[in-house]
């Protein structure tokens, strides 16, 4: 199931959650309507649809939580669970699959220690497959956070990953 390898649960208190809320909330007052625009600004704050939140535009909004995700889970662009602050994509469509997308997935889910839609525990890394991206002429493709990387820039992503995972957490890490 896709979520967060090792279950580590964010957190977020009522204090901030209403805080980092308030000017979403205050922006969308009384349009009718904006409920997608909405979402996808409280998506942008958090990182994710995070379930206090949407129980709190529920209430603000006057509507049961449900339909909320009744409207998100329509849509492919919102997300349910914490991603990584870096989103690698493997191809595995038809042109990138031949030319080896299962030994690169298998290579990076070794690597980062999860499986494709899940993010790591240190909400660094989430791994994601897709089908074509449109840059079959550079096969097999993997990118990272949409920026494509050519053959030998993937020669890199070793030790790319070791380097992010050192990293001390910014701020955005562990706050959604
Ligand atoms: S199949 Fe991978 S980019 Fe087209």
């Amino acid at each position: 199931m896709a979520g967060v390898a090792g279950s580590e649960a964010t957190t977020i208190s009522a204090a901030e959650l209403t805080e980092r809320l308030a000017p979403i909330l205050a922006e969308y007052a009384g349009k009718d309507g904006a409920v997608i625009s909405l979402l996808q600004d409280v998506q942008e704050e958090f990182g994710f649809l995070e379930p206090s939140a949407m129980t709190d535009v529920a209430d603000a909004l006057d509507l049961p939580v449900s339909h909320l995700y009744g409207v998100a889970s329509f849509y492919s662009q919102f997300y349910f669970e914490p991603r990584g602050k870096n989103v690698v994509k493997v191809c595995t469509g038809t042109a990138c699959h031949i030319r080896g997308a299962p030994a690169i997935q298998a290579r990076l889910e070794e690597q980062l220690g999860i499986g494709p839609g899940e993010t790591t525990a240190d909400l660094k890394f989430t791994l994601e497959t897709v089908n074509c991206v449109g840059c079959c002429a550079l096969a097999p493709v993997v990118s990272i956070n949409d920026r494509v990387l050519n053959r030998r820039e993937q020669r890199k992503l070793k030790g790319w990953i070791q380097t992010e995972r050192a990293e001390e957490p910014t701020s955005q890490e562990g706050a959604s």
